[in-house]
């Protein structure tokens, strides 16, 4: 890169001294500007075209570089090379809210993403999870419809309490996540103070050859911590940016947040019999039944020197995986090995792999040529497989490493159940056994003043009994709140809470 302090003026794209930055070039003082004048017409089009769309969705978010330091052997269940004990990794990490625009504010309530790209030894190691160990829906056919329920409505274009909870009520997989996401998670204070989950159940693979699943737990170094409604409201008319702008003060500071990974194992077989179906991403597995086991740090210490360049070019996807690690028969995982890179060829560009930020740091031979921007090229090698030119390519055949058995017949259908995969159970624990009376206490009035945000009957009668399904308790307190109408208002750009509703009081 050039060092654009210490040059003498400035230059055209193509190196040339340019003319000026500051004047074009006109017929005498007040005359009209001349097409000739390519420096201005190349800044001018440029400029039309420096935008990239936004991410749809996880729009609003940034990031910093960082390491990852396997302080543990784990060799029992991974052959990963980047979870080997003593192995040190760099790393880059994005954070960033699911529903908000590229300039929302940072503490609208909502889930927060937790992207990383590790950049190993095999290739990269993508994990992008959330800020909590489940998620609303459990099959990938539903995530349009959902992140669109989460959004704007087609006329107004406004956020609505309504459709989000329309969604909700609808689809009742969503009970554990929603409340989540009415509790404290939904509202961390800072990005440094939430814990990281991959969400899903994943393979790992050792070097015998043994399969394992396995979920992947960050928790915060710096402990979590949470804004009350009040508090978040307040910021995101202080500052719309604050999370973004904590982590990198704090990393300007050398105040390095970091997280230690612990993971969840369960051996291949017992996924057949396991009590819950262990691939359903609105559950999590009990800690009881399959404690944590320490892996190592992520350690986050490295600001971008170019937010454009180096965050909003990143691009991370489930689907990038390494020797040692593999997916589930997850169907939102499977779903979104698709998604991203997709979204990756649309919202940057074809060769979007090839960009600083998301190359390998290891040799790449992957057969894919040319496209908009092509940047690296194999020379005159080969541009087929196989080939006679001494060009290598891959073989595989028979069982795969990561692979796992799959039979039966052609189906459209939700996942069996099993004895205790209903969807308002692990929602109810987590509001009577995890949440404590504080915690449940924000949790009656965040509801309670969502649903007064504008949310109608049938919805409003259907939510009501979506909260009784999880807790008895809880589920008529709310409805207490929003019969007389006094819920405050909660921090989420979901409307304000002060209706009152004669549709409840009349039932
Ligand atoms: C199966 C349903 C899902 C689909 C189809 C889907 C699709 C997408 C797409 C297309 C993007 C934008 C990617 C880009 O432009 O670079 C995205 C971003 C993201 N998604 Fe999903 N997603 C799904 C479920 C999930 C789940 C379950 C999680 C977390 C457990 C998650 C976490 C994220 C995160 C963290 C980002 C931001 C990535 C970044 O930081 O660049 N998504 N999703």
């Amino acid at each position: 890169m050039s060092d654009f302090k210490a040059a003498i003026g400035s230059t055209t794209s193509t190196g040339a001294p340019a003319s000026s930055d500051r004047n074009s070039l006109t017929i005498g003082p007040d005359g009209p500007i001349v097409l000739h004048d390519v420096h201005f017409l190349e800044q001018m089009a440029h400029f039309n075209r420096e935008k990239v769309p936004e991410r749809q969705p996880h729009a609003k978010g940034s990031g910093a570089f960082g390491v990852f330091d396997t302080t543990e052997d784990v060799s029992a269940y991974t052959r990963a090379a980047l979870f080997q004990k003593g192995a040190s990794t760099e790393m880059l990490a994005r954070f960033s809210t699911v529903a908000g625009e590229a300039g929302s504010p940072d503490t609208w309530r909502d889930v927060r993403g937790f992207s990383l790209k590790f950049y190993t030894s095999d290739g990269n190691y993508d994990l992008v999870g959330n800020n909590t160990p489940v998620f609303f829906i459990r099959d990938t056919i539903k995530f349009p419809h959902f992140i669109r329920s989460q959004k704007r409505l087609p006329d107004s274009g406004l956020r609505d309490n309504h459709m989000q909870w329309d969604f909700w009520t609808l689809n009742p997989e969503s009970a554990h996540q929603v409340t989540y996401l009415m509790g404290d998670r939904g509202l961390p204070r800072t990005w440094r103070n939430m814990n990281g989950y991959g969400s899903h159940t994943y393979m790992w693979i050792n070097a015998q050859g043994d399969r394992f699943w396995v979920k992947y737990h960050f928790h915060s170094n710096q402990g979590l911590e949470s804004f009350t409604n009040a508090e978040a409201a307040a910021m995101a008319g202080a500052d719309a940016d604050f999370h973004r702008r904590d982590l990198f003060e704090a990393i300007v500071r050398g105040e390095h947040p970091s997280w230690t990974l612990s993971v969840q194992i369960m051996p291949y077989a017992e996924a057949r019999t396991y009590r819950i179906n262990p691939f359903d991403l609105t559950k999590t597995w009990s800690h009881d039944d399959y404690p944590l086991i320490r892996v190592g740090t992520m350690t986050l210490n490295r600001n971008p020197e170019n937010f454009f360049a180096q965050i909003e070019q990143a691009a991370f996807s489930p689907g990038n995986t390494v020797p040692g690690i593999g997916l589930s028969p997850d169907k939102m995982l499977l779903g979104r090995a698709f998604a991203y890179n997709d979204a990756q060829r649309s919202r940057i560009g074809v060769n979007f792999h090839q960009l600083p930020v998301n190359q390998a740091r290891v040799p790449v031979n992957s057969y894919m040529f040319d496209g908009h921007m092509a940047y690296h090229h194999s020379g005159n090698a080969p541009v087929y497989a196989p080939n006679s030119g001494g060009r290598s390519w891959a073989d595989e055949t028979g069982p795969v490493a990561d692979g796992w058995e799959a039979d039966g017949e052609m189906v459209r259908s939700a996942y069996t159940l099993r004895p205790d995969d209903d969807d308002f159970t692990q929602a109810g624990v987590l509001v009577r056994q995890v949440f404590d009376d504080a915690q449940r206490g924000r949790l009656i009035e965040t509801v309670a003043g969502s649903l007064l945000g504008g949310v109608r009957s049938p919805v409003l009668e259907r939510a009501i009994d979506y909260w009784k399904s999880i807790d008895a308790d809880v589920g008529r307190t709310i409805e207490e709140r929003v019969r007389a109408g006094n819920a405050p208002a909660p921090a989420q750009g979901m409307g304000e809470g002060s209706e009152r509703h004669p549709e409840l009081e009349a039932s």
